[in-house]
């Protein structure tokens, strides 16, 4: 039995001769701000992508709320709750704020021999979902192309807490971002965190997870290297188990660690 929100036990994938994950565990609770990091090719995207439905593990298994389950595709998992938002946010660049944020679950009026889209509940919804995010973007209808980086992050975002999600999953949510909306995307983690809703943080910046994350988890060649609570650590202890790869309190009780 499980209770966590979501539990992922002894993950492995490869692809071709490359093996992107050996049997990994990894468990969230619910409203719980994991930071997930690691170097390049480390395995965090590949992880996150199988807990999303993108991609299907070679063996182990995903509970979710102790019961498990099976994601053929990001539909499935989206089903379920779990969200992704990634790293290139995957919006449509035409299409405006609004049509994103509801893309491929567009909300339908259902009139008596016909269905219209509902724009306006659609419109009215897109503002809520960016206001209760804490977050600023131009009016519905303008494109996603005329917009900043920031504020597609913010698009990105608020289009994976449409349909209430359990768990939304940032994969380097701010990468090229300017100082102001990296304190944006902080701060929305922050507000699903309040809202209950649990979130995954992939990143690079050390600072993005010490300021949201409850827990850091650091990753090495497709392996769980180290784990802290963020209130337990620094960045120093976090880069160091990111480079060495291991974790230096278990490498000073029992000598080096070969991780299991
Ligand atoms: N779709 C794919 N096809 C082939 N190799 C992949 C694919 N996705 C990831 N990989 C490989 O798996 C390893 C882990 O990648 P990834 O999960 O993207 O790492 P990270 O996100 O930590 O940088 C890398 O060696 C990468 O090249
Ligand atoms: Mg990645």
């Amino acid at each position: 039995m499980s209770d966590h929100l979501v539990e992922m036990r002894l993950i492995s994938k490869s692809f071709g001769a490359v093996v992107a994950l050996r049997q990994v565990s990894f468990a969230l609770d619910a409203g719980e701000v994991v930071g997930l990091v690691g170097d390049n090719a480390a395995g965090k995207s590949t992880l996150m992508k199988i807990l999303s439905g993108a991609y299907t593990p070679d063996s182990g298994e995903i509970l979710l709320d102790g019961h498990p389950c099976h994601f053929d595709s990001p539909m499935a998992a989206r089903a379920a709750g779990i969200e992704m938002v990634y790293q290139d946010f995957a919006l449509v660049p035409e299409l405006s704020v609004t049509q994103n944020i509801f893309l491929g679950r567009e909300l339908l009026h259902r009139g008596l021999r016909s269905r219209f889209l509902d724009k306006r509940t659609m419109s009215e919804r897109a503002t809520h979902l960016i206001e209760r995010l804490g977050l600023r973007v131009p009016p519905g209808d303008t494109p996603v192309r005329a917009i900043s980086g920031g504020q597609q992050q913010a698009v990105a975002i608020a289009r994976a807490t449409a349909f209430d999600a359990r768990l939304v999953i940032m994969d380097e949510p701010t990468a090229n971002l300017s100082a102001a909306a990296i304190g944006k995307v902080r701060e929305a983690i922050g507000n699903l965190k309040s809202h209950g809703v649990a979130v995954v943080i992939i990143s690079h910046r050390i600072e993005d997870i010490l300021e949201t994350a409850d827990r850091a988890v650091v990753l090495k060649r497709g392996q769980v290297v180290g784990e802290r609570r963020v209130a337990d650590t620094g960045s120093d202890e976090i880069l160091h188990m990111i480079v060495a790869g291991q974790d230096p309190r278990r490498a000073a009780n029992n000598g080096p660690s070969k991780s299991a």
